[in-house]
């Protein structure tokens, strides 16, 4: 038994030492943890327990028959964050790039099918030279593999890709089927063709950063929904996300101890909306202000940022938040906005997550490019997503609700389960210039002093339209609120609505406008 002990912890060891010090040491070099490090650094210390580390990949086509990749060249297990299960994988950038065969698929299969049959969250560290090359189709048929299981695994558990370095061709299509990509600044990228190619076929010359690095998917595509300076920030980042979500679809999200009062006053909101409807004011600091702990966790901070998505708690209880941001672009909505709330939207409503609507809008926002781009598809999906989500669904009207953003920003029409209104809010078809220089033309052009008319007439429909009263009366708004008492009212309206239950027709799939 001793020497078959001794032949174990050899072997043990042989894997544990990844692609070898000189390549560890690269690794290090570059600012990048091992896979082992890496999953050392987010688990609970001591719970991570490795399981498939003996699998060998069986390639032996181009010299592989001679390749020894330890772990194959991934890393997967089961540990505990805050003392909640979570599956893992880690691609190990020692052992052949990181690259996915048909075994280092099968491994990282493995992982999400257990994380799906003990309904906890699995959480992927991509840092991979992708496809690898000498397994030919085997190692095609295992990125299918996987996004198969992505597909099958939405919406039953949380899902989150963490890209620490190279994720390169097909290989991005896994985190994009996830329901959160996270990249670490400066040493994650990824792309689908990559900068060579972009040159050899267009002609642009372009850096693996500038092509695909954390600042481009978090600016300008979207792709990423967190970004961190380092990986140790990224990894703790993360642990902060889970904390807000339940650990499956038929879960609630954990109640978190606060000794935050849900009965709070706050005297200071009203001064944050300025008087005059234009003037621009951060949608964060009343998201603060109203929520447990000043407590704010904003996914897709710097994409579409006219629109404001994130995770906080209100009485322990997560929840998530949508708001129109009126510091940018008035807070209009736009193309880039419907699918970054739309998607978030359709996260919370999956994942058992209230969702609490703030309100302060210009409309659509009107430009051929917004036209030409699809804007009425993608506009859509705000519609949809709201309509399609049976959470408990507050909204808060703050200020301007104009046309069809006042509908598609959970108005009652789509099923809010209770509208508050700010006396400052203004619920009407359109702005109150718009409107009177449309309605009260005929007046304005007749009148000795057009300016002084028109005046006289935004004023009229100002006093007599934009407010929140027409809806109230109506009873599209539950109730008008001094904002001193929004914490209280929406900590109430939650608890009363923590028994919804609401189903819709039996379906195969809806089809929702893409
Ligand atoms: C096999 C690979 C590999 C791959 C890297 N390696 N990528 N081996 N298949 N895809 C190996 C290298 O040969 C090298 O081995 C080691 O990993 C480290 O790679 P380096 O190139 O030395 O590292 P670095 O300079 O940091 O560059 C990293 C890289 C580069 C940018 C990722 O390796 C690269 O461009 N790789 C190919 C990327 C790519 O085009 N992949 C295929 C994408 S298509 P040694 O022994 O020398 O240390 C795809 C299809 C999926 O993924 C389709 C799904 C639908």
């Amino acid at each position: 038994m001793e020497e078959k002990l001794k032949q174990l912890k050899e072997r043990r060891d042989a894997i544990l030492a990844g692609g070898g010090p000189k390549r560890v040491q690269a690794q290090h070099d570059k600012g990048k943890m091992t896979a082992r490090e890496r999953l050392e650094a987010f688990l609970d210390p001591g719970s991570f327990v490795e399981i498939d580390a003996f699998v060998e990949h069986r390639a032996v086509d181009l010299g592989m028959d001679k390749v020894d990749a330890p772990g194959e060249g991934v890393v997967i297990g089961y540990g505990t964050v805050d003392g909640r299960l979570v599956y893992v994988f880690a691609q190990d950038f020692t052992v052949i790039g990181g690259s996915l065969g048909e075994m280092h698929a099968a491994k990282i299969c493995k992982a999400m099918d257990m994380a799906v049959k003990v309904g906890c969250p699995c959480i992927g560290i991509n840092d991979s030279g992708g496809a690898r090359i000498q397994e030919g189709v085997d190692a095609l048929s295992g990125y299918g593999d996987i996004f198969y299981r992505n597909t099958l695994a939405s919406g039953v558990i949380p899902q989150i890709s963490v890209i620490m370095g190279p994720c390169a061709g097909g290989a991005v299509y896994s985190p994009a089927l996830t329901d959160f990509t996270v990249m670490v600044d400066k040493t994650a990228n990824m792309f689908i063709t990559g900068p060579q190619v972009i040159k050899a076929v267009t002609g642009e010359d372009v850096s693996a950063e500038g092509l695909g690095g954390a600042t481009v998917h978090s600016e300008i595509s979207g792709c990423a929904h967190l970004m961190f300076a380092t990986e140790a920030d990224t990894l703790a980042g993360i642990r902060k996300l889970l904390s807000y979500l339940p650990q499956n679809n038929v879960e609630d999200a954990p109640l978190a101890h606060t000794a935050d009062p849900v009965a709070r006053e706050l005297p200071a909101l009203a001064d944050i909306i300025p008087d005059s409807p234009n003037k621009p004011y951060d949608i964060r600091d009343v998201i603060k202000q109203v929520f447990d702990d000043g407590d704010f966790f904003e996914i897709q901070s710097l994409y579409a940022m006219n629109i404001v998505v994130g995770f906080a708690r209100l009485g322990g209880r997560s929840v998530g938040i949508v708001a129109n941001q009126p510091r940018i672009m008035a807070g209009v909505l736009d193309i880039n906005a419907s699918d970054k709330a739309s998607r978030f939207i359709r996260f919370c409503d999956a994942f058992n997550l209230p969702l609490v609507t703030f309100t302060d809008t210009a409309g659509y926002l009107p430009g051929v490019g917004q036209e030409h781009g699809g804007v009425i598809r993608h506009g859509a999906k705000l519609l949809y997503a709201y309509s399609e989500a049976t959470v408990p669904k507050l909204t808060v009207i703050v200020r301007k609700a104009y046309g069809g953003a006042y509908i598609a920003m959970c108005s009652r029409h789509l099923g809010a389960d209770q509208v508050f209104a700010w006396p400052s809010a203004e619920i009407a078809v359109m702005g109150p210039d718009g409107a009177a220089n449309i309605i009260f033309k005929k007046d304005i052009d007749e009148a000795a002093d057009p300016a002084a008319k028109r005046k006289e007439k935004i004023d009229e429909y100002k006093r007599n339209f934009a407010n929140p009263y027409k809806a109230a009366v109506r009873g599209y708004v539950d109730d008008v609120i001094d904002p001193a008492d929004t914490r209280k009212r929406l900590a109430g309206a939650l608890a009363m609505l923590l028994g919804k239950r609401e189903s819709r027709p039996a379906k195969k799939h809806a089809n929702m406008p893409v």
